[in-house]
């Protein structure tokens, strides 16, 4: 309550000066006048619905609204300098930009519901991570987009379903949503919520960028009732999921889990979600896909960028491959065993406008999604204090009066023109590319600056692997990792 202390402070001079002012000297006025408008302002910041920071903070928003705004534009300035010397290249013989935006097909041979994704989605954020406010504005703005939302690993809420919007549904190592009474996997319950008509897919999150190698963090002082319930912990304690699953720890087991979540779903398309970690690991889930004759149906492959809702990492940006290195990485591989027709590659790590789309499908993802950016679109001011419960703006927080700020239906409006806006802004690039599909993006399409005066094309940076070379005979330069990887051991 200490944050509606300021307004109240000025309301109550405000009205001594004015009793002053009648009572002692019309001098007083001189105090009275400006105090008064202070009142209105933030009589004014209270009562609105549009915007959630001066409803929190009435008066108070009007000093943070300056430093917020260059928190903003020191993290552009950091995102314009790692790529100020990447260029698209456009052509001479652009095309007319598509009507409607593109979208893709998501779903394997083994796939019995296939689902066309957009070329941006929103990124896994959970419920408890996020309020419900934001997680209820995100799905209805999905489905006024047609677009997707992730679940995030916190399990399918009632803030999910309420708003009629796609979901892909994510499950972590915790099971959330999903969860047995020893913390183990129920089938059972996995089966009963797959089978729901908003649920389009089924995500197994093996890591994430900024926590790859450990579990995800929900803070106690986030951990309401309501977040205990719908994730069976105890409330006000701090939720570690373990690091690893508990359903597999080879290759060879994830990729049949995998094969079992997606009959059990009915035949919805099933995937994965990783941080890559090294190139081997990730040959030896190929090889298991190769020896089983089983694909998931997606991969999301998250940079070491990426975020969270815990808070800051010791190892933020230092343990994982960056998304640039994941992806091709992942790309690589899956064409490189055979197998990237049957696999599509989502992206996520600071995707946030239509140039970033477009240069990601470049370097081999097939669509992208988006976390921080969405938060925005939400009102997210970062004030970088998701992980205590208190985000001024009702995104990440489970206060309710904090949440409540947060105006449903506005921000909902706001989520789906941010990605109609910015897919239509990749559509128009990729036309002045000369590129009418997503699929005709390749690596010769981005080019990057190299040395003074040197520009090279992703093609002639990174090396590309033909359909199936790994397994004709792997150039040197894969060799030992192929040799190495196994079905049985992550390695
Ligand atoms: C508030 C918040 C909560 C997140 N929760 C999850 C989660 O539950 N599961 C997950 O796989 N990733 C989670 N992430 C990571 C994002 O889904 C995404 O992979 C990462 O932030 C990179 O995307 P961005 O750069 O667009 O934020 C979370 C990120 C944020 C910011």
């Amino acid at each position: 309550m200490r944050r509606f202390l300021p307004l109240l402070l000025v309301a109550l001079t405000a009205a001594g000066a004015t009793v002053a002012s009648f009572a002692l000297s019309a001098r007083w006025w001189l105090a009275a006048g400006p105090l008064l408008a202070l009142t209105g302002l933030g009589g004014r910041d209270l009562l609105q619905r549009r915007r959630s920071l001066p409803r929190n903070y009435p008066l108070l928003a009007h000093l943070r609204y300056p430093t917020t705004r260059s928190a903003h534009s020191s993290d552009a300035r950091a995102k314009e300098g790692e790529e100020r010397d990447e260029f698209l290249v456009p052509s001479l013989r652009p095309v007319e930009a598509a009507e409607e935006p593109p979208v893709v097909r998501v779903g394997g041979p083994d796939c019995r519901l296939p689902y066309d994704m957009a070329l941006l989605n929103v990124s896994a954020m959970s419920f408890g991570a996020l309020s419900p406010q934001a997680v209820l504005a995100l799905n209805r703005g999905a489905a006024l987009g047609r677009f997707a939302q992730d679940t995030g690993e916190g399990g399918l809420s009632e803030y999910h379903l309420r708003g009629g919007g796609d979901l892909v549904w994510e499950i972590g190592s915790g099971y959330f949503g999903c969860r047995g009474p020893d913390g183990g996997f129920d089938a059972r319950e996995f089966a009963d919520k797959a089978a729901l008509p908003e649920v389009k897919c089924v995500s197994v999150k093996l890591s994430q960028g900024a926590t790859p190698g450990s579990g995800g963090v929900l803070p106690g002082v986030k951990v309401s009732a309501e977040v205990a319930r719908e994730r069976r912990v105890p409330e006000g304690v701090t939720v570690v999921s373990p690091p690893g699953h508990r359903e597999f720890s080879t290759p060879r087991e994830l990729v049949l889990f995998l094969a079992r979540l997606r009959e059990a779903a009915g035949g919805k398309p099933t995937g994965l979600k990783l941080c890559v970690g090294s190139r081997r690991e990730f040959l030896a889930l190929c090889r298991a896909m190769a020896a089983e004759g089983v694909t998931p149906d997606f991969v999301i492959v998250d940079g070491s960028e990426g975020g969270t809702g815990s808070g800051p990492t010791q190892a933020a940006g230092r343990l994982g491959m960056p998304l640039t290195q994941g992806l091709i990485t992942v790309h690589n591989a899956l064409v490189g065993v055979g197998l990237r027709d049957r696999v599509r590659i989502g992206a996520s790590g600071r995707v946030a406008t239509g140039a970033d789309i477009v240069r990601r499908l470049a370097q081999g993802a097939d669509y992208t999604n988006a976390a921080r950016a969405m938060m925005l679109a939400l009102g997210c001011v970062r004030a970088r204090r998701c992980h205590t419960g208190a985000c001024p703006a009702g995104v990440a927080t489970q206060d309710p009066l904090r949440a409540r700020a947060l105006n449903v239906a506005d921000k909902a409006r706001r989520v789906r023109h941010y990605q109609r806006e910015t897919v239509r802004d990749a559509v128009r690039i990729m036309a002045a590319m000369g590129v009418r599909e997503p699929g005709e993006l390749t690596p010769a399409h981005l080019l990057r600056r190299s040395g003074p005066g040197v520009l090279c094309s992703y093609a002639e940076l990174y090396e590309w692997l033909a359909p199936g070379e790994l397994l004709a005979g792997p150039p040197q330069s894969w060799a030992a990792d192929w040799k190495a990887a196994s079905p049985d051991d992550f390695g």
